[in-house]
């Protein structure tokens, strides 16, 4: 019987790679997103996979809309902690608003979303659970102050985790994406487009399938020795 994936964000950029890349391993898979009805309809409508709404930093939401996840299709297997967003200032100028935002999402969605599902993986002696960090979790980003350290706690969540999680047959991992070719990144003028590549030793952006690729492996059976870890996906521009 296929197995169940939960991605959340996962119906847009490198959320909706990693669904379709799901799908195609085999996964029943369902896709989270916050509010844009739109994309998440159009997703939808060009790969069958379905789609729920609501907010990983809302605690009592995550809840309801996973047990409607698992109504549908079944207890959740794979989660991937994917929905993320940012909200940029030098920190003299970060209102305590950008900081919370950030947080709720990209540090408390992890706790939101991986704490329901945790019991049943536990039960099932099963479970993959995959965090989508980021390279300015690794190295710190001028800018980023709030997303930095959420995504740095992102990294600590998942090695405490994984102990926790070993003697059950619950993997978890973290991947650190660098500067992938999602809508926001190619949205920026061309110039400052090619001053980020020009930092990259690889020559190009990453492909939200590269790292799809990368969770795909993660949530196999081939990678239940492999808990704990970092995948960093940078094309090399920071190396750990
Ligand atoms: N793009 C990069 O270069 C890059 C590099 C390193 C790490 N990352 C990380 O990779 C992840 C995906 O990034 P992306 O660039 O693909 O993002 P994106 O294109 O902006 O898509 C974000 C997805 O997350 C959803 N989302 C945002 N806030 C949410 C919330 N509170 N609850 C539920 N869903 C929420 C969005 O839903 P709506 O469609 O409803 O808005 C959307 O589906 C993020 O964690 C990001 O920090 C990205």
């Amino acid at each position: 019987m296929s197995r169940v994936a939960l991605v959340t964000g996962g119906s847009r950029g490198i959320g909706a790679a990693i669904s379709v890349a799901l799908k195609e391993a085999g996964y029943k898979v369902a896709a989270n997103y916050a509010g844009n009805d739109e994309a998440a309809a159009k997703f939808t409508a060009e790969t069958g996979i379905p789609t729920y709404k609501w907010s990983v930093a809302d605690y009592d939401a995550c809840a309801e809309g996973i047990a409607r996840v698992e109504a549908d299709l079944g207890p959740v297997d794979v989660l991937v902690n994917n929905a993320g967003i940012t909200r940029d200032a030098p920190f003299h100028k970060m209102s305590r608003d950008q900081w919370q935002a950030v947080m709720d999402t990209n540090l408390s969605g992890l706790f939101n979303m991986t704490h329901p599902l945790w019991p049943g993986m536990r039960e099932r002696k099963f479970g993959r659970v995959v965090n989508i960090s980021s390279i300015n979790g690794q190295k710190g980003q001028f800018g980023q102050a709030n997303y930095s350290a959420a995504k740095a706690g992102d990294i600590g969540f998942t090695k405490a985790l994984a102990q926790e999680g070993a003697r059950a047959g619950i993997t978890v991992n973290a991947i650190c994406p660098g500067y992938i070719a999602t809508e926001m990144v190619m949205a920026v003028p061309e110039k400052v487009r090619e001053s980020i590549i020009s930092t990259i030793p690889v020559g190009r952006l990453g492909d939200p399938a590269d790292i799809a690729r990368c969770v795909v492996f993660l949530a196999s059976d081939d990678a239940g020795f492999i808990t704990g870890s970092t995948i960093t996906a940078n094309g090399g521009q920071y190396l750990t």
